[in-house]
């Protein structure tokens, strides 16, 4: 089955924008990466700058039962349209895994506050592609 593997905001920078703190990988070796662990399972990664279209991707999710990979950037600090779209998904039954490549926790005070972990299915971060490999183990074994 298809897992979405959904990046907000300037992720499609990944590679080049501050490696120190978010590493030198890019969104394609993360996508060939996680589809090495997929086996049979299709890993659909996409990316956007565009809020609306995160928003339309979790509907999407939310009507299919596909399990979600979110990262969602800056939105995570402070779109509430983003938190209830993620809450329609879990409440829907399906699966949201929030993961962030850095530890926002260590970083600016601004990142500390995340408006989608109390609806998500549950949060891992600070590891950087392990975060989502990690998420995508998660979701192999327990959420198809
Ligand atoms: C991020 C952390 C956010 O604070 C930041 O705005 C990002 C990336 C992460 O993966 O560490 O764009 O979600």
């Amino acid at each position: 089955a298809d897992i979405l593997v959904l990046n907000g905001p300037n992720l499609g920078r990944l590679g080049t924008r501050e490696p120190d703190v978010y590493g030198s990988g890019t969104l394609d070796a993360l996508r060939a990466l996680l589809q090495d662990d997929a086996g049979d399972d299709r890993i659909d990664l996409r990316q956007t700058d565009d809020e609306a279209e995160l928003l339309r991707w979790l509907h999407e999710a939310a009507d299919s039962g596909a399990p979600v990979i979110l990262n969602a950037g800056a939105w995570t600090h402070y779109s509430y349209a983003l938190r209830d779209a993620v809450s329609l998904v879990t409440k829907a039954g399906g699966t949201v895994v929030e993961v962030h490549l850095s530890n926002p926790h260590a970083r600016e005070e601004f990142r500390h506050t995340s408006v989608i972990t109390a609806v998500a299915t549950g949060v891992i971060a600070g590891f950087g592609f392990e975060s989502y490999r990690l998420a995508l183990a998660f979701i192999r074994r327990n959420a198809r």
